[in-house]
């Protein structure tokens, strides 16, 4: 199946694994790379050492081209992307701020660059800045998503833009992705049906938990980190949406072990987040109790404590199989659905 997409990577299948911050690692980037697809890292807020040392374990699991997505506006953002490239990574993924530098550095190594979006404006500027592709994320999507369904948002990006669109959220079959390529994006991204791979580190009973959720099973809110964010409906998450205050002393405890694991300065990472404003300062603080929820679904399968990141097709993910496994299945849907498709619309 050749695409913008595949053409512009140099990849087989026109399928990206979303750079899921601690959940999309090394090990699930080869994999994605070594089954045709294109695997991006997700270097979130690690220690700019720890995501160069990420980037070489995936040069040591495969010889396929892949990405690495780094939000820019978290601690270990920006330091991030500079790693990418000194490491002149094949492709780089910004999300949460403005990539212009970033296109230019990697353009002039042969690098290329997407923008992560959830709106016409941002993909308009991302296309500006010298994007290659922007990753657009419908509102179905986990995380930070848009208030634009991927139905609305993806036909009117390709309309709008001269780049190829790759859509996000909701997507987690082949006929969805046949979906999104017929309202003409040129590939997909999915995250929640890669976390829910063998290969995700999401403990075992956070993945049996995500079997039995459908897809009205998420929750949507500023409450979780100042921007809206969708969820996993789980005890741990309704507490954090329904509390009318967060606990500034846990978020104070826990600012401790954020500088430890992001290897930042304590000082340094109160100071930076000071300089931000206050909606920004309640943001992050929020953000960091997310964070410890999470932390918590890496190590304890124990899901009335805690809560992680899905996105509504979180309701058609019915297996936990490895990743070559869920890319042959995935192709092997879309062919189908292509042939249903031709046989329906010819009657
Ligand atoms: C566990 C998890 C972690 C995520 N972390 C990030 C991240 O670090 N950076 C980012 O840009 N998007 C992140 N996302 C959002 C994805 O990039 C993507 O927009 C979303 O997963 C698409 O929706 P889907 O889950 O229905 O496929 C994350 C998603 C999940 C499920």
């Amino acid at each position: 199946m050749q695409t913008a997409v595949t053409e512009l990577f140099g990849i087989q299948h026109p399928i990206l694994n979303a750079g899921m911050g601690r959940v999309a690692l090394p090990e699930m980037v080869a994999a994605v790379c070594n089954a045709g697809g294109l695997g991006v890292l997700g270097a979130g807020s690690s220690p700019p050492e720890q995501t160069r040392e990420m980037i070489r374990e995936i040069r040591s699991r495969t010889n396929k081209p892949f990405g690495a997505n780094t939000p820019l506006a978290l601690p270990n953002g920006l330091e991030n992307a500079k790693v990418c490239l000194e490491e002149q990574i094949p492709v780089i993924n910004y999300s949460m701020g403005r990539g212009d530098w970033i296109c230019k550095a990697a353009h002039a190594y042969g690098g290329k660059v997407m923008a992560s979006v959830a709106d016409q404006n941002l993909a308009l500027k991302a296309q500006q800045h010298g994007c290659d592709a922007v990753i657009a994320a419908g509102y179905e999507a986990a995380g930070h998503s848009g208030a634009v369904t991927t139905f609305a948002l993806i036909p009117r990006l390709a309309e709008l833009l001269d780049i190829p669109v790759i859509a996000a959220g909701g997507i987690s079959t082949g006929a969805s992705m046949i979906a999104a390529l017929a309202l003409g994006a040129g590939g997909v991204s999915m995250g929640t049906r890669f976390w829910t791979t063998k290969e995700g580190p999401m403990h075992q009973g956070w993945k049996e938990k995500a079997l039995e959720l459908d897809v009205s099973d998420t929750l949507y809110s500023a409450k979780f980190d100042g921007i809206p964010c969708r969820q996993m409906d789980v005890p741990g998450a309704r507490k954090m949406m329904d509390a009318r205050m967060f606990n500034v002393f846990s978020v104070f405890q826990h600012s401790f072990q954020i500088a430890r694991e992001l290897e930042i300065p304590w000082t340094r990472l109160v100071i930076d987040t000071m300089k931000k404003g206050p909606k920004e300062i309640e943001g992050m603080m929020r953000m960091s109790q997310m964070l410890k929820s999470h932390s918590h679904t890496l190590v304890s399968g124990d899901t009335s404590k805690g809560f992680t990141t899905v996105g509504m097709s979180v309701g058609m993910v019915h297996d936990i199989p490895t990743i070559a496994e869920l890319m042959d299945r995935i192709i092997a849907e879309a062919q189908e659905c292509q042939a249903n498709l031709a046989r329906n619309v010819l009657g």
